[in-house]
């Protein structure tokens, strides 16, 4: 059995959806009558505290979301049972439009001439050439490449930052902490797509702010669709005001949704969007999982298992 535990998502919407797919394979959700024993695989996003009472027979979890963090630190995960998380294209492309939106905007120096455009200021900056721009990517993992390709093929100069040395064509790798300085040092636009981990929580601070390149009019740019753990709020206005950063795009927030009383709202070119950077398509995901749920049933691997030793 199925057990759909969808929260701030159309749980009622999704269960109807893997019903059609599954067939004969049995689906629940959340306050339907059913023995928690039965379950067999658990679909989830935003679990709550009860999430996995009584589950004691569950072969796989199955994560809604392409980040499982949430779940990593879910006091009742079963520790023995695999997690699967949400790797899929239309998802990866929705991140990549998002990234490539407000690299090019930060690139483009929107934010300079939308405050000229509101002063009636008539002031030729000269936003460079892409190859002239150092985008560097926290994180080339599966969304990570995937904006790297596009951002490419418009003629940025990249670079990235990962756990483990990467070579990928047209992108200057970097990997680890010892790496991580020279890797901001020559970075204009800072994008991040790591995944949140006791060793990623907070990367976005003044200090690594501090290390970026200055070469972009006003000061460099972060964009962060990753997750708001990743980012100290704060740090971020205080760059924002003293001129550390000349602009950040962020998706995601430390408390969401972003609190009324946030610094954020009102900081200088600070770009907010409400966790809508890359939202799980209904139809692919289904169909991913349900094949992974049958293939599974009939012997085959799960694909696309969590470390959950590195916690990713
Ligand atoms: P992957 O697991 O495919 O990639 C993770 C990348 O981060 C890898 O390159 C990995 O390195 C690197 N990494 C992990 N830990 C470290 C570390 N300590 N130091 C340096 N690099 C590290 O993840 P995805 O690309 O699929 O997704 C990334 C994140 O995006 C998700 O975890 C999620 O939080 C977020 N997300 C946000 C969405 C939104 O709507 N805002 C939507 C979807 C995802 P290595 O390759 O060496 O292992
Ligand atoms: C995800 C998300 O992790 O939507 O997929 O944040």
């Amino acid at each position: 059995m199925l057990l759909l535990h969808l929260s701030d998502v159309d749980e009622a919407n999704w269960t109807a959806k893997f019903r059609e797919a599954l067939g004969d394979y049995p689906v629940v959700q959340r306050g339907d009558d059913f023995d928690p024993a039965a379950i067999r695989y658990i679909f989830v996003w935003k679990p709550k505290a009860d999430a996995f009472d009584g589950l004691t027979q569950l072969k796989a979890v199955l994560s809604l979301g392409a980040g499982v963090d949430a779940l990593m630190r879910h006091p009742d995960l079963p520790r023995d049972v695999p997690i699967v998380r949400f790797v899929d294209e239309d998802l990866s492309q929705k991140m990549t439009d998002y990234v490539l939106a407000h690299v090019t905007m930060h690139h483009r120096l929107y934010s300079r001439y939308a405050a000229d455009q509101k002063a009636r200021r008539w002031v030729q900056l000269y936003p460079p050439a892409a190859h002239e721009t150092v985008v560097g990517i926290m994180g080339m993992g599966v969304l990570g490449q995937h904006a790297a390709e596009r951002l490419k093929a418009i003629g940025f100069t990249l670079r990235s930052w990962s756990r483990t040395p990467k070579s990928i064509a047209g992108v200057e790798g970097f990997a680890g902490e010892e790496a991580f300085d020279a890797f901001l040092s020559g970075t204009d636009i800072l994008v991040n797509l790591l995944p949140l981990t006791p060793e990623t929580r907070g990367i976005l601070n003044y200090e690594t702010f501090r290390k970026l390149r200055r070469k972009l009019d006003g000061g460099p740019a972060i964009v962060n669709a990753a997750r708001g753990g990743h980012q100290k709020e704060a740090d971020i206005v205080r760059a924002l005001n003293d001129g550390t950063l000349g602009a950040a795009s962020l998706d995601v927030f430390e408390v969401e949704p972003l609190p009324a009383d946030s610094g954020l709202w009102d900081a200088p070119n600070c770009y907010l969007t409400p966790h809508i950077a890359a939202i799980s398509n209904e139809r692919t995901g289904v169909r991913y999982f349900s094949k992974i749920l049958l293939d599974h049933e009939a012997g085959k691997p799960l694909i696309n298992v969590v470390d959950a030793k590195l916690g990713y």
